[in-house]
């Protein structure tokens, strides 16, 4: 079938082979197809969505379009996890640590932000030093040592799925199931996991706002792990307001930190906990998951976690006295300006979306993958739905580089965060499990 034939198979409703769809990988990968035809089959796979069979065949081919990190050698489990993205979403920055310290091996490939999420790398990265690229050997080696590296997509793996989503990015056809679907686990099938958690974030920061995408969009994922016998829990986790506290890059590192000393505010302790239990018991070494939660606050209370975070940042090139010192370490923002509310009330949304934004606008994050970010700007956002706020009382701090950077922080929290007279319920942090075994409701 030429790309015309798949385009317009696509356009009519009709189902692409699977032979077929490994050839485009194949051409898509060698940079042999035109742009434009490629955008108008994604255009079509946007509304005509893919079957089952045509998703797995995308992934299949954009998996071995590329190479795969060999990791069957070691001797203990090996689980990545991997969130669709949010705002002050830093879990995977402790996690990674935790779960490697208490004996289960983190390939952990991580993206970088875009629009109004942040991304693991970008984070990372304002650790100076910090380097996220590595070769896939290099990245062997370092799981060999100290089970976890936390890198990037490089371009040795799945490089058919970068370029699709390059395409996908300039083209407003990112929020597709299936695409999405085949787009993240072309690249954690190409980890030799034996495990693979899922964050699916719904709600209005999130990709997939509505419930019923994002438990679509974990069914599907966990279908494409089955059918690798790769075992994937997926939780369903609350986005209606920014996780944790700090919200920016170097900012989220500090907080990442005072995670592992043990502090940390409380919705980040708790999701990075329950992730790392769920990775635990996937990686083998506990039964339960009751069981995996002690030893993860165990390798937290113990300092383990945090000397294995250390380690990796030393090994990855970064400065490891961000351990002892994170403000002393990380970039600090030339300005720290509170927020406040304007009224008597309770705080009805922190609305992550317009909180992403505020981080763009004031150069801590990018509208296109060429822009540069400035690490040391973000909030502190102290407030969340439900308090009762009096008018003049600090809600959160903004930190910028200038004067109009704090002013177009200011502008976005004044957005964001609405203060109103009724009560608020906010949802569940973590709502519910899903495995091949059903949906289970956590709250
Ligand atoms: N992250 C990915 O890697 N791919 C997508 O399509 C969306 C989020």
């Amino acid at each position: 079938m030429t790309l015309r034939d798949l385009i317009e198979c696509k356009r009519d409703g009709g189902e692409i082979p699977a032979d077929a769809w490994h050839l485009f990988t194949r051409d898509l990968a060698a940079g042999t197809l035109a742009d434009y035809q490629v955008s108008a089959l994604l255009m079509a796979i946007y509304f005509r969505g893919l079957t089952e069979r045509e998703t797995t065949a995308l992934m299949e081919g954009m998996l071995a379009s590329g190479q795969s990190l060999e990791l069957r050698h070691l001797p203990v489990g090996r689980v990545d996890k991997h969130s669709t993205g949010g705002v002050g979403d830093k879990v995977s920055i402790a996690l990674a640590p935790i779960v490697a310290a208490c004996g289960v091996a983190v390939p952990m490939m991580s993206g970088r932000g875009l629009g109004h999420t942040g991304g693991t790398l970008d984070k990372l990265e304002s650790i100076p030093g910090f380097q996220t690229r590595m070769p896939l050997v290099d990245a062997t080696r370092q799981l060999e040592r100290l089970h976890c590296a936390l890198i990037g997509q490089s371009g040795e793996i799945a490089p058919a799925d970068r370029i699709l989503y390059a395409l996908r990015d300039a083209t407003g056809t990112v929020e597709s199931i299936p695409l999405i679907s085949a787009s993240i686990m072309s690249k954690k099938m190409a980890e030799s996991l034996t495990g693979l958690v899922l964050d699916v974030k719904t709600g209005a920061g999130s990709f997939m706002p509505k419930l019923d995408d994002a438990l679509t969009l974990a069914h599907t994922m966990i279908a494409l792990g089955a059918r690798h016998s790769v075992p994937v829990v997926a939780l369903l986790t609350n986005m209606d307001s920014p996780l944790g506290v700090a919200c920016g890059n170097a900012n989220e590192i500090e907080e990442s930190v005072d995670l592992l000393k043990g502090g940390g505010p409380a919705d980040l302790r708790e999701l990075t906990l329950r992730t790392a239990a769920e990775m635990l018991v996937l990686g083998g070494t506990d039964a339960t998951l009751d069981g995996a939660l002690t030893r993860a606050r165990g390798a937290v209370e113990s300092g383990a976690a945090l000397q294995r975070f250390r380690e990796i940042v030393a090994a990855q090139g970064g400065d490891p006295r961000v351990c002892d010192d994170p403000t002393g370490v990380l970039p600090q923002p030339a300005l720290r300006i509170p927020f406040v509310a304007a009224c008597d009330g309770i705080v009805q949304r922190v609305e992550p979306r317009t909180v992403g934004k505020g981080i763009t606008a004031m150069g801590g994050g990018r509208n296109t993958m060429a822009d540069a970010i400035d690490p040391s700007v973000g909030f502190r956002i102290t407030t969340r739905p439900g308090d009762a706020v009096r008018a003049g009382a600090t809600l959160a701090m903004i930190e910028a580089r200038d004067d109009a950077s704090a002013e177009a922080g200011r502008a976005a929290l004044a957005q964001a965060i609405v203060i109103g007279p009724g009560a608020v319920q906010p949802r569940p942090l973590i709502s519910h499990r899903i495995t091949t075994g059903g949906v289970e409701l956590i709250a």
